[in-house]
């Protein structure tokens, strides 16, 4: 059957579904090649050419967003329990991660802790198993945890954004401004008494500032998120930690300073 209409939004997603499904989820060049248009190579008895280079991978544009960051803080603030922020974000469509992501990864470990990791996004296993912090950088961050004395059920993790950016780069500002209203009700439903948060992106978003990871590591700062207030402590992302193991002291000096505030609060 021929169609020469275009498209409808919930073709278009199925295509990239099926995209998805096979695996493909970067795209290799700026504009879209049609394959169908292009003629076979004639035969030749001329030796073969020279494969061309192949095009250079260019990072995958955000989708577009319909998003509106005053519906997303209404909508957050309507929810009066987690259960209930779990379905408004199951339900809304204002931001265009979601449509790439399998599923939404709410939240892992225990709502009642005192305590309250967030890191940045969730990555590929994370996406498979909607749960955050589940693949290599999940295991070393339980490794992290279980030095100072915690494991997942005295502490309750988190994302800035809770559905995973395609190929794994970071989220634009806008993708974090449409979340941030969620994050800031999981925080006040949750009320922890101290927070970590991991890795750059995650440190900006809560300290609301374009300061650097290196330069802010380490340093305890009153943050206020919603409209709860609590001590904050910025430390690395696990997955840099992987990539550059001597950095591991800095953080291990970190988490020193997060067990002695724990003690000093009498928690955990
Ligand atoms: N990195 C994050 O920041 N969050 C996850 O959930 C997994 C990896």
């Amino acid at each position: 059957m021929s169609q020469d209409r275009p498209l409808n939004n919930a073709e278009l997603l199925s295509v990239l579904d099926w995209y998805r499904a096979a695996g493909v989820d970067m795209a290799v060049v700026d504009e879209p090649v049609d394959r169908f248009a292009q003629k076979p190579p004639a035969a030749s008895t001329m030796p073969p050419r020279a494969a061309p280079a192949a095009p250079a991978a260019v990072p995958q544009a955000p989708l577009p967003l319909g998003g509106d960051p005053s519906e997303a803080r209404q909508l957050a603030a309507s929810a009066q329990s987690l259960e209930a922020l779990r379905d408004v974000l199951e339900r809304y469509d204002g931001c265009g991660l979601k449509f790439r992501a399998t599923q939404l990864v709410f939240a892992d470990g225990n709502p009642e802790a005192k305590i309250m990791l967030i890191g940045e996004a969730p990555g590929a296993e994370e996406d498979r198993q909607g749960k955050p912090f589940v693949g290599r950088s999940g295991q070393l961050l339980d490794r992290m945890l279980a030095a100072i004395g915690l494991d997942r059920t005295q502490v309750y993790i988190v994302n800035t954004v809770p559905w995973r950016p395609p190929g794994n780069r970071t989220p634009t500002p806008e993708e974090m401004e449409l979340c941030l209203p969620f994050l800031n009700r999981q925080v006040e439903l949750v009320a922890p008494q101290l927070v970590m948060t991991l890795g750059g992106p995650a440190m900006q978003t809560v300290f609301k500032t374009t300061n650097g990871i290196i330069k802010m590591r380490g340093k305890w700062q009153d943050v206020s998120i919603g409209t709860h207030t609590v001590p904050a402590l910025p430390t690395l992302h696990p997955a840099y930690l992987l990539r550059n193991p001597p950095a591991k002291q800095q953080a291990w000096r970190d988490l020193l300073s997060f067990r002695a505030r724990l003690d000093s609060l009498g928690l955990g």
